[in-house]
């Protein structure tokens, strides 16, 4: 949608999508997120290219949805190798003052988290509604499950995170590109999230979950005051 269209919070996350992409160099190998706002880094990412600002860009892509919006709009895309990627740059659900997120309710998780920790630099875009004191303050936190057996897997979790539910937007469960199911998580009111990271990872049926722990660089937050920077402190 050109620029001049944009209202509100979609005017915001274009904003924050910006100043990240202006990160990017020739030569980079960039790691392309998912959700309404990677989606304005990778249409900014394909104008830079087509102006010529920017050559020998590759992109790679964390869902295949952005897979078809990078070549869409010119950007060469390859799969993840083992290479270390330049930069990556993404979107995220809730984003705590140590720069932890939530991220997957756009269901791309796995391939984020794949691809994300492949990245030098990992550099978040949000707009200001994203920002909580603490993980899972708004947000559910997304796990991907196995399919097979998943109700058990979800008798498992419900043991550690009561309440929660599987992603179900019609009849049937949502499927992941990676064809799991999403098991969306009611996060405890306190307790420390590494430790639950770890005890979910643990879990049987559990193939990857949305809590991405120090991760992230650094992130851009547009409000209607500016685009912010936060630096994850070291
Ligand atoms: C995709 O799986 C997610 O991790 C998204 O990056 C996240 O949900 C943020 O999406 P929006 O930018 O659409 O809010």
């Amino acid at each position: 949608m050109p620029e001049a269209q944009l209202t509100g919070l979609e005017a915001l996350k274009r904003e924050a999508a910006v100043r990240a992409v202006a990160l990017v160099e020739s030569g980079m190998r960039v790691g392309l997120g998912t959700g309404s706002t990677a989606k304005y880094a990778i249409e900014e990412l394909g104008r830079r290219l087509a102006a010529g600002e920017l050559v020998g860009i590759v992109g790679v892509a964390t869902s295949e949805a952005s897979d078809v919006l990078a070549r869409q709009v010119g950007i060469p895309v390859e799969p993840l190798d083992p290479r270390p990627l330049d930069i990556a740059i993404d979107g995220a659900d809730e984003i705590d003052p140590d720069l932890n997120l939530i991220k997957g309710l756009g269901g791309a998780l796995l391939r984020e988290k794949l691809t994300e920790v492949q990245a030098r630099r990992f550099i978040v875009i949000a707009d200001h509604t994203k920002i909580v004191s603490r993980i899972g303050e708004k947000s559910l936190l997304p796990i991907e499950i196995a399919r097979f057996g998943f109700l058990s897997t979800i008798e498992r979790l419900r043991a550690l995170c009561p309440g929660g539910r599987l992603r179900q937007p019609g009849a049937q469960p949502y499927v992941t590109d990676n064809g799991n199911y999403i098991f969306d998580a009611k996060l405890p009111d306190s307790g420390d999230v590494l430790t639950l990271e770890r005890t979910l990872k643990g879990t049987l049926g559990v193939i990857e979950t949305g809590l991405f722990l120090g991760m992230a660089e650094r992130a851009f937050v547009a409000s209607l005051d500016g685009v912010q920077e936060h630096v994850r402190r070291a």
